[in-house]
């Protein structure tokens, strides 16, 4: 068959086979990637989120410190199993403002995408001292030392700097009070500027102790996860 006799000429033609499988490529790549070109976003926006404060977002630098992703993952996949034991299966816009993501890839623990407000303050002050006093089989290490550590908002400023570059819609008035925003956070005066600047954000001494340790940041941002979007009136954009 002539057809046949056509793909023997190329199948003993390296080179011609080599030229005419990049074409084929090519043609294939361009037709999957240049529609991306003319989105605008492909992230279906979603009430709610925001960036991180910065006491949040110290917190998650001290997630990735300590490499809570080794053991932790953060995405719910929209499996039946998961979505009944975690919660409402994560939404790309969720991590949307996570530079860079912490979907993790193995769980040795549980997933903690929407650990926030499962747990008291104190349970995850007493768990992250020594996670065997609440769950005796826990082969989770001990972090006690992030009580004792206090912490300054002296690059904090610089960190969400370094966000917005990437893309995060801090403004200059968020990047202006930072150092305040982040102390006010854990101490709680009683102003409201975190809460009106961060909605939602959650404004106490996380961890007991007045002074604002490390403690401090890595509860503020274990008690966030998961609560931006409100699952009860969420909606998704079936038009997209
Ligand atoms: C060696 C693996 C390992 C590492 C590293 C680790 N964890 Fe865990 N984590 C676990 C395991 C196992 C559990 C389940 C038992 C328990 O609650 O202690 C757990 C439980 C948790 C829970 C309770 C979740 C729930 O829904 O019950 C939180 C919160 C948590 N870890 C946060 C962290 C944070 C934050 C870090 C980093 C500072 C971290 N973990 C590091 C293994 C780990």
């Amino acid at each position: 068959m002539a057809f046949l006799d056509g793909h023997k000429k190329i199948e003993t033609n390296a080179t011609l086979l080599l030229v005419l499988s990049l074409g084929v490529v090519t043609i294939g790549g361009i037709v999957e990637i240049a529609p991306l070109f003319y989105l605008d976003n492909t992230i279906e926006e979603v009430e709610g989120m925001r960036p991180y404060s910065p006491l949040e977002l110290t917190g998650r630098e001290i997630y990735i410190r300590e490499g809570c992703y080794v053991c932790h993952s953060q995405m719910i996949r929209p499996m039946r199993d998961e979505v009944e034991r975690y919660g409402h299966y994560s939404l790309a816009a969720e991590s949307m403002y996570d530079h860079p993501f912490q979907w993790g890839s193995k769980r040795t623990g549980p997933d903690l995408a929407r650990v926030g407000g499962r747990y008291s303050d104190e349970w995850h002050v007493d768990h992250f001292s020594d996670p065997q006093s609440v769950v005796p089989e826990s082969v989770m290490p001990s972090y006690g030392y992030l009580a004792e550590t206090e912490i300054e908002p002296g690059y904090i400023a610089d960190l969400m700097s370094t966000h917005r570059i990437v893309g995060v819609p801090y403004t200059d008035e968020m990047i202006e009070q930072a150092a305040y925003d982040f102390v006010e956070q854990a101490t709680d005066f009683g102003d409201d500027a975190v809460a009106e600047r961060y909605p939602g954000a959650q404004v106490r001494d996380f961890d007991g102790n007045p002074a604002v340790t490390e403690m401090d940041a890595l509860i503020a941002y274990m008690q966030m996860l998961g609560t931006l979007v409100d699952f009860s009136t969420f909606t998704p954009d079936e038009s997209r």
